[in-house]
């Protein structure tokens, strides 16, 4: 097992990764005091795993709420659900919540114990690989509304995050695809190393092999925990983590959220990113090269073709990173050296968009 640790003061936290941890009692009394326990999951997640997580916790008191399963759920009314059962139960300000599940249960999960009797402790089980390498990681909780995703949340880190790799094995490929796409942005971010070794390991990592699987989510939580101690509520550097999202975030608008999944259409932003940093003479053609290959490599789109240029630009302009009317972005000099920006020449911005989509 590992540990890693994200540093935010009193506010700091561990982050264990490792096969089989939802057999290990002794971790869950360790860093888990709470006597009173709601635990939240989905009816995907909760037949697989729910009954190792209880089996780890006895004999404390506690009480599952099982919420429908997909993105389409990640409501305020589940939320409220989730609250619900909290004050029903009589819960009291140390009970803690657990969330048990991919990141739509963890961000409702989280943002639940943000704000039941103004925060509680909450603690993230990821299952998904991109709940182990992101979001269980950083305390950004949160649902969407009919007006746009995540509109609606709360920072509220956990106490805990436990990443049990072995539930990774009943993921379906297409998710841990997706997953694949922020592990591959973290590379681009920071690490030409890591950039390098996916590039060496990308089968292996598709074949579901526990150990390379391993290695990328302990290496990508460094780098997210790195961050986000560094930048907890995004006014410098957290900014970085969104390289290829305000790509990636229009493409999901302009096609509904229902055609790709949020992971796919970040491998296609990355490229994006790519192509619009080799525009701006910040990156090599063989460097973009070497993205758009293994953004492919990884099953994940490098086109997107029912997506028009202008529309997915009109997009790009709502997003929540605009400042002053000018489109952030987040571009690279380099594989692993990421910088923020709102000075670019709008037409490698048009040539990036126009060549990968439509
Ligand atoms: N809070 C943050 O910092 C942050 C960061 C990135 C993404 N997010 C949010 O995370 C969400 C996406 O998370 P996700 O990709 O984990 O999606 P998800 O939670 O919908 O999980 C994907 C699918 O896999 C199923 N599943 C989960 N674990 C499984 C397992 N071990 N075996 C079999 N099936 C399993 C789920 O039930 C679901 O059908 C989005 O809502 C996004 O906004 C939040
Ligand atoms: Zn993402």
């Amino acid at each position: 097992m590992d540990t890693l640790r994200v540093q935010l003061g009193s506010r700091s936290y561990p982050i264990l990764i490792g096969q089989g941890l939802l057999g290990e009692r002794a971790l869950f009394e360790q860093h888990l005091p709470a006597r009173d326990i709601l635990l939240v999951s989905n009816t995907v997640v909760s037949p697989l795993y729910l009954s190792s997580l209880e089996n780890c916790l006895r004999p404390r008191r506690m009480v599952a709420v099982i919420l429908p399963d997909g993105e389409s759920h990640k409501t305020l009314a589940n939320v409220a659900r989730i609250l619900d059962v909290l004050i029903a139960n009589r819960f009291g300000r140390d009970c803690a919540v657990i969330a048990l599940g991919g990141g739509v249960v963890g961000d409702m999960a989280g943002f639940a114990a943000a704000t039941y009797q103004r925060g509680v402790a909450f603690v993230q089980v990821p299952t998904t690989l991109l709940a182990q390498v992101d979001s269980s990681v950083g305390g950004k909780t949160g649902v969407n509304h009919p007006g746009g995703k995540n509109l609606i949340g709360a920072f509220h880190q956990p106490v805990a995050v436990m990443a049990d790799t072995g539930t990774l094995a009943t993921l379906p490929p297409r998710e841990l695809r997706a997953g694949l796409a922020e592990v591959i942005k973290y590379g681009l971010i920071c690490d030409a190393g890591f950039f390098a070794w996916l590039e060496a390991h990308m089968e292996t990592l598709l074949a579901g092999d526990a150990a390379a699987l391993a290695h990328v989510i302990r290496r990508s939580c460094e780098i997210k925990a790195e961050i986000v101690g560094r930048d907890e509520r995004e006014q410098g550097d957290r900014a970085l983590l969104n390289l290829g999202h305000t790509f990636g975030h229009a493409v999901e608008a302009a096609t509904g959220y229902k055609e790709w999944l949020h992971g796919e259409a970040i491998g296609a932003g990355l490229v994006m990113a790519a192509d619009m940093s080799r525009e701006s003479g910040y990156l090599t053609v063989d460097e973009l090269d070497r993205v758009t290959r293994l953004v492919a490599r990884a099953g994940l789109p490098t086109h997107v073709s029912n997506v028009k240029p202008d529309a997915a630009l009109e997009l790009m302009r709502i997003d929540k990173k605009v400042k002053a009317g000018r489109i952030r972005l987040v571009l690279m000099r380099g594989i692993g050296s990421a910088f923020v920006t709102a000075d670019y020449g709008e037409p490698a911005l048009r040539h990036s968009l126009a060549t990968h989509l439509g």
